[in-house]
């Protein structure tokens, strides 16, 4: 066919800025229609179009710069129409910053009641209300366009931990012809990249399988699903191990779910660009911060009279102002800015976490920072 000189320019391509020799970690710079992000990054959960308790202006302050917005949950409601008639999920939320979405082949699956899954799709009743709903490659794909979001996920299917070898095979050989139905769907829409995503439980042979049939599809993004589930880390680590490096190495890869400060790191040394997770959200709002010497209970009786910040190392807005003493008290008075607060230091605790993890890629000292931070967090070596 005829080929007009002009290359169309990808909706968001990695542009690797170094690759490093000791492990598999790569530095690089994630290009979206809403801005480029630094990788490795980890993306903060803005589940029902918000992060809980965050404005986007404080989101940017941390240094977000993407975050991950759930299909499932913004299908139910407010539903897409509504979603389409504001412009699109940016304009609804007044996010400026990129988006990704997941498909909602995760929660159809975590939330959802009384799934029926066939080759069409996946009928599943509403967490809301107990209503029929159906999600398929086409329709998740089509919210996904509404929404506008940057990256779209592909739908799949997440095997539960522990699964049998026939049913993790099944699911991920499903979850491949989903994604070629979701590419599809897409079409060309401009601005709009889809990640395909790699399954097949905890077993080598059919995440090798996964990730053949994934990655011929030539997608612009892959991530690697169905990990953090209940499996021991070890298992994740091993998995990883094996399946990144089928992954094409000028595409960007995600692990979805993940956002311990452990893994993490031992994700970034295993080629891993983008992270997310409501691990950091969601343990601030029951009282536990994330800090360089480990886990603090805000909550508990001995921080009653602490007025140092929650870490002292830590730059956020909650730490320049704020103490131990008084988030505890808020927390235990059931105060919103108590909520806030806790979030803001978790949230910029990643952010800081992350950019260290670049800074030591840069450096070439990423085995030596992961010593340093495990010490320091007290994770065992
Ligand atoms: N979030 C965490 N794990 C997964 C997964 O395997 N698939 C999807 N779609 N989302 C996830
Ligand atoms: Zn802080």
């Amino acid at each position: 066919s005829f080929k007009l000189g002009v290359e169309v320019l990808a909706a968001v391509r990695l542009e690797i800025l170094k690759e490093d020799i000791k492990t598999r970690a790569r530095l690089g710079r994630l290009h979206t229609p809403h801005g480029m992000i630094e990788t490795p990054v980890f993306m903060p959960v803005g589940t029902q179009a918000t992060v809980k308790s965050m404005t986007p202006e404080e989101l940017e302050e941390i240094g977000a710069g993407i975050i991950l917005s759930n299909t499932y949950h913004l299908f139910l409601r407010p539903g897409p129409e509504l979603i389409r008639a504001a412009g699109g999920l940016h304009s609804f939320m007044h996010w400026g910053g990129a988006i990704l979405t997941d498909s909602g082949g995760f929660q159809v699956f975590s939330l959802g009641d009384l799934r029926r899954i066939s080759e069409e799709g996946v009928e599943f009743r509403s967490h809301l209300d107990g209503s029929r709903q159906f999600l398929s490659p086409e329709i998740a794909t089509e919210v996904q366009m509404v929404l506008g979001s940057d990256i779209v996920m592909a739908f799949d299917e997440c095997a539960p931990y522990p699964c049998s070898h026939e049913y993790a095979r099944d699911s991920s050989a499903r979850t491949t012809r989903w994604a070629a139905r979701c590419k599809e769907t897409l079409g060309v829409s401009a601005g709009q990249a889809l990640f395909g995503i790699v399954q097949g439980g905890t077993f080598k042979d059919l995440r090798r399988e996964s990730a053949a049939g994934i990655t011929a599809l030539d997608l612009p993004g892959y991530a690697v699903g169905g990990l953090s589930v209940g499996e021991p880390k070890e298992v994740m680590y091993e998995i990883l191990d094996d399946t990144v490096p089928l992954l094409p190495a000028d595409r960007p890869r995600y692990l979805m779910g993940v956002g311990s400060p452990d893994a993490l790191i031992e994700g970034v040394m295993r080629g891993i660009d983008m992270f997310d997770c409501v691990l950091p959200t969601r343990i601030a709002r029951n009282g536990t911060a994330l800090t360089r010497f480990g886990k603090l209970v805000v909550r508990n009786a001995t921080v009653a009279r602490d007025f140092s910040p929650i870490d002292p190392t830590c730059d956020c807005y909650t730490c320049r102002h704020y103490s131990r003493a008084y988030v505890r008290h808020l927390l235990k008075a059931d105060e919103i800015l108590g909520l806030r607060l806790m979030t803001i230091h978790n949230l910029r605790f990643l952010q800081n976490l992350m950019r260290e993890i670049r800074e030591a890629i840069a450096a070439e000292r990423l085995p030596a920072y992961r010593r340093e931070f495990f010490v320091g967090y007290g994770y065992p070596l």
